[in-house]
């Protein structure tokens, strides 16, 4: 008898990906394909283009993904599939793909949270034990939970206007550098002087947890709209440079108050996780380390390719609800929206 294995599917975004892992913690196989090429003319992600593209690939990911687990479907045991949150019409391309093939081979079903999966990653690659406090910051997302439990999250802090990603999409943009923005910017940014450009700081020293980006955006429109144009390449490093320093000493700034929570709730033990896209940024996981290992935390940072979306989260995610004795019935109807 092998450990429970589950096969996951992520189609909430940009993303096709399909996993098979187990629940010793094993990675049987991992497919994500990036449609950042169909979207990089349009700047950003267009849903209905999404949605064919994800129907055009998700099949053949299936199977290259039992292939490379050299396994057939009668060695998975249950399949789990995003439910939301994300784009509708992805969603339910995943969503149908993980009931057919639970219905064809009597397999359970699971319709995991988007955030769920990424709450939950540090478990997979790291083994981490309950509780800890998990910074998540992606395209979509900027939230600070306390993780107790599967299923148990308490939320500390969230955005009250852009997401992590999207700032960092949203500046990439005004600096001419090619979506998706992070990874632009943070290679942008290499050769930046980061104190070039004072910006502001948005929420610093207020209290709370939440977030706020707008304003840092506008501000990068100004400043450069008193450059002179064509921007040069040292501007535009610069401003990267500025923009990210910024963007890591906020949420710094967030994440000291929201360790300062967490120890009122956990006297001891726990750990600073990051996670999500914006988690595979060098600046930002140097950041946070220094503030964890400055209020004894161990910090906890997934490996690039399970920070950015991914089918593995989603299978784990799966594994974890699973063995609680949790699934879902072929009745669910994807949720464009779902907190956690
Ligand atoms: O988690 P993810 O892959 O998808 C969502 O669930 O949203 O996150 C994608 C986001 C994009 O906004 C992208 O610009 C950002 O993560 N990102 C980064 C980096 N790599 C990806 N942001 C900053 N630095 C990076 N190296
Ligand atoms: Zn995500």
């Amino acid at each position: 008898a092998h450990p429970l294995r589950v096969l996951g599917i992520e189609t909430s975004c940009d993303e096709t990906a399909v996993a098979i892992v187990d629940a010793d913690r094993r990675i049987l196989a991992d497919r994500v394909l990036s449609q950042t090429g169909v979207h990089a003319p349009y700047g950003g992600i267009v849903p209905e283009i999404a949605a064919r593209a994800h129907l055009d690939h998700l099949d053949g990911l299936i199977r290259d993904a039992l292939a490379e687990a050299g396994i057939g479907l009668d060695g998975i045991d249950a399949v789990a599939a995003t439910g939301g949150p994300g784009l509708i019409g992805g969603v339910m391309v995943g969503v149908m793909a993980a009931k057919g093939m639970a219905l064809a081979r009597g397999l359970p079903f699971l319709a995991v949270n988007h955030l769920e999966g990424h709450a939950l990653t540090a478990r997979l690659s790291h083994g981490l034990e309950f509780p800890y406090l998990l910074l998540l910051v992606s395209g979509g997302h900027t939230q600070l939970l306390v993780v107790e439990g599967v299923g148990r999250y308490t939320r500390l802090g969230t955005t009250i206007d852009d997401a992590a990603g999207e700032a960092f999409d949203k500046t990439a943009k005004l600096l001419g550098l090619p979506y998706p923005g992070g990874p632009a910017i943070e290679r942008a940014a290499r050769d930046g002087d980061p104190r070039r450009f004072a910006l502001p700081r948005p929420m610093i020293g207020r209290p709370g947890c939440d977030f706020s980006f707008s304003g840092l955006k506008t501000a990068v429109r100004h400043a450069l709209a008193d450059l002179p144009a064509p921007l040069s390449a040292r501007d535009v490093a610069d401003m990267a440079a500025s923009f990210q320093a910024t963007v890591a000493a906020v949420m710094a700034d967030r994440c000291r108050r929201a360790i300062a929570l967490f120890r009122d709730r956990h006297p001891t033990g726990g750990a600073l996780v990051v996670a999500g896209g914006v988690a595979a940024n060098t600046a930002l996981r140097a950041s946070l380390e220094r503030l964890a290992t400055d209020a004894d935390l161990p910090f906890v940072a997934p490996p690039h390719r399970l920070c950015t979306d991914n089918g593995a989260m989603i299978a784990w995610a799966g594994i974890e609800r699973f063995r609680l004795g949790q699934q879902d019935g072929l009745d669910f109807a994807p949720r464009p929206r779902w907190p956690l």
